[in-house]
């Protein structure tokens, strides 16, 4: 059930004034017009930050997802420091695999391992279903943050299908996706029965957020990119679909977001996002065309552009800027996520210059 207790728009009325449903975030998601042109930055909590990497001096990165105090603190370091638009929560997309039951870690400079990769029917159904109790410290940590963060929107997140699926296949970080797309290619159905799977666990992990008071969520398909068109529609787009249907009645706007999706903008889009993600091989005027009028859309810096001298980081910011008008609504953001040796000194800059560029006179 949704409540309008946190701040986030009632089922079919109009959004709450003031809060995090207000915020010039939730209204540029909702292609409405806003004071400025918001900006969060993907992966903005931890990496770059000297106090994040402090706090987590001897914690490993899965146990400090499931300490809510740790989650709420490392969440708001880039709040205080750089002023960006929303936060996001602290946590990883293979959070809620784990708490279905999957043997994994998190492996520093290397990301997610998994024990026994998945790839036989039997493997699947280890995959159990979750509920808010299997990660009660996720509900903990958004109920704490939404209350320390005011007006400033919390975006939630999870993995998509696709996504997930090649991290299990594969046993860890893949180029080539090539288990999962033999996998894919070669068993369809339990290919299928795998994501169903996933979806599953990926959408209860999304209504625990949004029933702890997030004001918004991002789906990531970091990896969908690996794939054409017409096998992203066969393959993936039914199952990152039920994820986002599932939340349609939430009242919470929904980020649907992929690196090197060029070609899959106007699917992703229809696969039910109310914001896609681009990363910087698309111009944001020209993925507009592609994902239609009705959704807003959110990027594209390169990341590595903030390793480059200021003024090149300035053209970068001024030309997306003027690229994202074409759009119905734009969420400044990079096209991918913060680099581990970008300056954050660079982030807090770009934050003011895309404030100060896009003010617009109260209405
Ligand atoms: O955006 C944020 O600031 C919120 C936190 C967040 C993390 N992971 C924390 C994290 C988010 C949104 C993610 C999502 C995530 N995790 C994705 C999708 C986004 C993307 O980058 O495409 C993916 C593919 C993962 C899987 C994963 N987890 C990778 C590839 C890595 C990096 C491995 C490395 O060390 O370079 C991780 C680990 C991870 N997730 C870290 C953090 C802060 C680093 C762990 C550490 O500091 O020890």
């Amino acid at each position: 059930m949704t409540t309008d207790t946190t701040g986030t728009a009632a089922r079919d009325g109009e959004p709450r004034r003031g809060g995090p449903a207000d915020s010039p975030f939730v209204r540029a998601c909702r292609r409405e017009p806003g004071p400025h042109t918001p900006v969060w930055f993907m992966r903005q909590a931890g990496r770059s930050l000297p106090e994040y990497r402090e706090i987590r001096a001897n914690v490993p990165m899965l146990e400090s997802c499931r300490r809510p105090e740790l989650v709420t603190e490392i969440t708001l370091q880039p709040v205080r420091r750089h002023g960006v638009d929303a936060a996001i929560l602290f946590s990883d997309i293979v959070v809620p695999v784990a708490a279905a039951g999957i043997d994994l870690d998190i492996v520093p400079g290397t990301g997610p391992v998994v024990a026994e990769p998945v790839r036989t029917a039997a493997d699947v159904e280890r995959i159990n279903p979750i509920g808010r109790d299997d990660v009660s410290y996720v509900d903990e940590a958004v109920r704490l943050l939404v209350a320390e963060l005011g007006d400033t929107p919390l975006i939630g997140f999870a993995g998509a299908p696709f996504t997930l699926a090649s991290y299990l296949v594969e046993g860890g970080p893949s180029r080539t996706h090539a288990k999962t797309k033999a996998l894919m290619y070669g068993d369809p159905e339990l290919w299928h029965a795998l994501c169903a799977r996933l979806a599953e666990v990926t959408l209860a992990f999304l209504r625990v957020q949004v029933d702890a008071g997030v004001s918004a969520v991002q789906l990531f398909d970091s990896w969908a990119g690996a794939l054409s068109e017409a096998d992203y529609r066969r393959y993936v787009l039914p199952h990152s679909a039920h994820v986002l249907a599932g939340l349609a009645g939430a009242g919470v706007p929904r980020i649907h977001f992929g690196v090197g999706t060029a070609e899959l903008l106007g699917a992703m889009g229809e696969a039910g996002a109310d914001v896609v993600g681009v990363d910087w091989r698309t111009p944001l005027d020209v993925a507009t065309r592609r994902i239609g009028p009705d959704k807003a859309v959110q990027g594209n810096l390169d990341p590595a552009v903030l390793l480059a001298p200021w003024p090149v980081v300035e053209a970068a910011v001024r030309r997306i800027l003027d690229e994202g008008r074409a759009a119905p609504g734009h969420v400044f953001n990079l096209g991918h996520g913060v680099l581990p040796e970008t300056d954050p000194e660079v982030l807090t800059r770009v934050v003011a210059l895309v404030h100060e560029l896009s003010a617009r006179p109260a209405a």
